[in-house]
């Protein structure tokens, strides 16, 4: 008798036990699944299947949460003109609340004068300029700091300041070359660590965005020599590597767009130019230079959740340049 009541203690002891442990392996399934959720909880299929039982009304996420940037603070530098100012009023229609673009200038041009009106007079957010040298390392955490002290967050970082000097290889000086480097490279992680070292402090991670170039990856014919300008890029696009390989833990994402050619006032002499133009038209399937404002679906899905489960990715936009 005793002996069948222990063994049935037992039996119940391991079958109690054993539904213990599927239970906990199911849950611990469960939140593994769904740990890294968005706040606003699951999106496609899962959603549907989540709301499969109810026949109220609802409403998609994909443009209204998943690419949208609501209350989201971001940096820009180089965003008094050209690629950076797109950037900066592609977040800012993602629903950005604060919007820093950071130049050279002690004051923003007409353009940006324009595209800060336009935002006011469309119900954006707001856009804001801070003169500011991306060479400078403690100059752009304090601006990285003041930015965040006053809005209480950062979250989207893109680094778009950059030159270029033509020259050929052999004959390049060792200050044009330095520079170049210094804008193009210091200058992407002087401003990478400034947005940087915010996400960290406020721990809601966030998405850095380098402008590369497709110059990192491919070196130009002879017509367009520039050593330092393609060698810049391309320790860019390992720049952007490196830190998503250690900021992940922190959910800070980090990723690079190598846009190819794009009009704008750094090309202007090559468009200018009827044998330069058309031999860079040629260069890409497209046939054609591309406008600033094609790289705002790729800003705005990097920057946004759209992309949480891409880091250390480069995004190409080049017309198809280098598909041939
Ligand atoms: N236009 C293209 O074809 C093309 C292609 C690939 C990559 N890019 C890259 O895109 C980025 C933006 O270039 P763009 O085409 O808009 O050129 P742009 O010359 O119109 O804009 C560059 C901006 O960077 C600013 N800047 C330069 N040095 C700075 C510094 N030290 N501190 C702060 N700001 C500084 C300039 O004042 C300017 O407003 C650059 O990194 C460029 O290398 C451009």
């Amino acid at each position: 008798m005793l002996s069948n009541l222990s063994r049935m203690h037992f039996s119940w002891t391991r079958n109690a036990r054993a539904s213990f442990v599927k239970t906990r392996s199911l849950l611990a399934t469960h939140r593994r699944h769904n740990s890294h959720l968005p706040p606003y909880g699951p999106v496609g299929v899962a959603r549907a299947l989540a709301d499969s039982s109810t026949t109220e009304s609802t409403s998609t996420t994909l443009f209204s949460k998943e690419f949208a940037l609501p209350d989201k603070v971001a940096l820009v530098t180089g965003g008094n003109r050209g690629i950076g100012l797109e950037a900066a009023l592609a977040l800012s229609e993602a629903g950005a609340r604060s919007v820093y673009c950071v130049d050279l200038a002690k004051k923003p041009g007409e353009e940006w004068e324009k595209v800060q009106s336009f935002a006011g007079r469309t119900g954006l957010g707001n856009l804001e300029y801070i003169c500011g040298d991306v060479r400078d390392q403690e100059g752009m955490w304090k601006i990285g700091k003041k930015i965040a002290d006053r809005e209480g967050r950062m979250d989207v970082c893109i680094a778009a300041a950059g030159i270029a000097h033509p020259g050929s290889s052999l004959e390049y000086s060792a200050k044009d070359f330095q520079d170049v480097i210094s804008v193009n490279l210091n200058g992407t992680l002087f401003t990478a660590q400034a947005a940087g070292r915010q996400m960290a402090r406020f721990g809601n991670g966030g998405s850095i965005i380098m402008i590369a170039s497709i110059c990192g990856s491919v070196a130009l014919e002879p017509t367009l020599p520039s050593i330092a300008y393609h060698s810049s890029k391309s320790a860019v696009l390992q720049m952007a590597r490196s830190m998503a390989c250690e900021l992940g833990s922190q959910r800070i994402r980090v990723n690079s767009i190598s846009p190819g050619f794009i009009h704008t006032r750094m090309v202007d002499a090559l468009v200018e130019s009827p044998e330069l133009r058309r031999h860079i038209e040629r260069a890409n399937p497209l046939g054609r230079f591309g406008r600033p404002d094609e790289l705002r679906g790729a800003v705005a899905w990097l920057a946004s959740d759209a992309s949480s489960f891409c880091t250390g990715s480069d995004i190409i936009v080049d017309g198809g340049h280098r598909a041939w």
